[in-house]
């Protein structure tokens, strides 16, 4: 027995504008008997472009008929782009949440929507289309929406793509396939959090580590001192300790400990890792160096 809200309890009993709407602007009919669940959503909009009345009709379960009927409810007196951003998070939401095996039904009501609004936007003239490689032919749900459903409820395993599309709930052949698209987005999402993580929050081999301390110095510390007239040199790297060298104006400028600390240390803590703490090597002379040994 599934553990339903009473918003989902009160909406299956009492469900909210069924039928067809007379003459609608738009019909958007997704899913199908022989999956087991199907949706016709109709509206009409009235004269300044908002969605005035809405209904529909649907075969399914508890949860389809809970989702159809709230979701009638919350596109009333939007417009199309309003309603257009209606996510299926958004409808099981409104339900006060909706048992993660009956997700798919949130999202059957999304793509109702979807495609009532494409069919308005098309002048009555597009129908639903599937987008995209089938990768489930059991229940007739492509890559594109695999994908999708994957993106907006972060799903992780394919139970839960199973759980919010379908896909991969009937022979399991498609199981693997699932997997791998899941694999890809993961893949893209760890990539963009190295890409806009601060430095210092990524895990850097020690020779990541001097990599990423000479190329900040190079392109944040080294440009400003070189403007004043003076340089800086990287002598090495001894743990967290950055030991480093003043030429030209920087070897006698007074200020060489304020620089060391609010320039160079604040850069490279910034950039590289907030542990990281700057000595200057006073015996070094002033040729260049190589790092020692
Ligand atoms: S092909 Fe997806 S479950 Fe059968």
């Amino acid at each position: 027995m599934w553990e339903y809200t009473d918003k989902v309890k009160d909406h299956f009993f009492n469900p909210h504008n069924v039928g067809e709407v007379e003459n609608p602007d738009g019909i958007g009919e997704v899913g199908s008997l022989a999956c087991g669940d199907a949706l016709k959503l109709t509206f009409k909009l009235d004269k300044n472009g908002i969605i005035a009345d809405a209904k529909f009709k649907t075969f399914g379960c508890a949860s389809a008929i809970a989702t159809s009927s709230v979701l009638t409810d919350m596109i009333k007196g939007l417009t199309l782009e309003e309603a257009a951003k209606i996510t299926n998070r958004d409808i099981a939401d409104y339900l006060g949440g909706l048992p993660e095996q009956k997700m798919h039904c949130s999202v059957m009501g999304r793509e109702a929507l979807e495609a009532a609004i494409e069919n308005y936007r098309s002048g009555g003239k597009k129908k639903h289309e599937l987008e995209g490689r089938v990768v489930c032919t059991c229940f007739g749900v492509t890559e594109n929406e695999i994908e999708r459903v994957i993106r907006e409820n972060n799903l992780t395993t394919v139970e839960q793509v199973t759980n919010y599309c379908k896909a991969g709930g009937g022979c399991g052949g498609c199981r693997g396939e699932i997997e791998k698209i899941i694999e890809n987005i993961q893949g893209e999402k760890a990539g963009r959090i190295i890409e806009t993580a601060p430095r210092w929050a990524v895990r850097l081999t020690n020779i990541q580590k001097i990599q990423l301390i000479q190329q900040t110095i190079n392109e944040q510390i080294r440009p400003a001192l070189r403007a004043h007239g003076g340089d800086i040199e990287l002598i090495d790297v001894e743990g967290n300790k950055v030991i480093v060298a003043f030429r030209g104006m920087c070897a006698q400028c007074k200020l060489t400990e304020f620089t060391m600390k609010d320039v160079v240390e604040a850069k490279l803590r910034e950039f590289v890792s907030d542990e990281l703490f700057v000595e200057e090597d006073k015996d070094s002379t002033q040729e260049p160096h190589n790092h020692r040994e």
